[in-house]
Formats: structure tokens, sequence, C-alpha cells
């Protein structure tokens, strides 16, 4: 995936009429083409929409999906919202971190583990994202399979 430079933020910025209360849709935008959002392209937004960096890092800090820190080329994320807590998403964390050997939110040999707080999969919980595709009622034989599968597609 290509990194932000200056003049596309400005781009970006000036695609939604440089409006500070268009913020979270800019990060969207940036996240969305990207993939995260470097520090300095935070410094930008908060002097091209008149914003404090403390205002801007807020945003950043409140959703989930706005990474700090370029991710690995494959993204897996398990649901821990509520459905998929009570099929046990919470034990396939733990075992998902086990076996990439990292903790959530941590990128190693171009794999980031993430949380995500409901795939609207919850009827087949719990649920595994695998770079953007929705897999359901995944235990760890399966969360194998699917990271073999992951794998293989390299
Ligand atoms: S709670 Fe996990 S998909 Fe909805």
């Amino acid at each position: 995936m290509a990194r932000i430079n200056h003049e596309t933020t400005s781009k970006i910025v000036a695609d939604f009429g440089s409006k500070p209360e268009m913020l979270v849709q800019i990060l969207q935008t940036i996240v969305g083409r990207f993939g995260w959002i470097p520090e300095e392209t935070i410094r930008q937004l908060a002097e091209e929409l008149n914003l404090s960096r403390a205002d801007v890092h807020g945003v950043v800090e409140y959703y989930h999906d706005f990474r700090t820190a370029e991710p690995g080329n494959h993204i897996v994320k398990i649901c821990q919202a509520e459905a998929c807590q009570a099929m046990g998403s919470r034990k396939l964390t733990d075992y998902a971190k086990r076996t990439l050997a990292m903790s959530l939110h941590d990128t190693e040999n171009d794999i980031t583990l993430e949380p995500v707080y409901c795939l609207g999969n919850c009827a087949l919980s719990p649920a595994v994202m695998i770079n953007g595709k929705t897999h359901g009622r995944v235990d760890e034989a399966r969360f194998n399979e699917l990271l073999d599968d992951m794998r293989g597609s390299d």
C-alpha cells in the first residue's frame, strides 16, 4: 500500500471542503486508501483544519479502525463484541495471540492482529475477518486453516 504524502493529505482535506467537522470522514478516507495515519499527517490535519493536535489525536484514538502504525499486508480481526464473546471469542483471541506470537494491535511477519467490535455476523459467532473477508463459527482448527489459506495466498 502506498504511503500518504503532504500533497495527497491536502487534496483529501480540500475534497471535504477543509471543514473541521469532516475530520472523521477525512480520517476514514485516509485509512481506506492508505491503511493508517502517520503522525505527520495528524499534524498536517490539525494545521489545515484549524484544530489542535490533541483534537485530532482524540478522534483517532476513539475509533478502533484509525491505525497509527503501518499494518502488515495481512489483517486478521477477531470480533470482541457481546455475541462473539458468548461463543468463545476471548478464548479464540488468546489462541490467536499464542499461535501468531503477538498481542492485539501488533504487526509481526507482515500480519496485523486487531480486535473488532461486531462484524454483523453475530448469528455465526465467533466471527473473524481476514483481509476484508468475514468468516463465521471460527474455532481453533478453523482459525489454523484460515491462516494457512491466508499464507498460501502470498
Ligand atoms: S458480535 Fe461478533 S459479529 Fe456481531
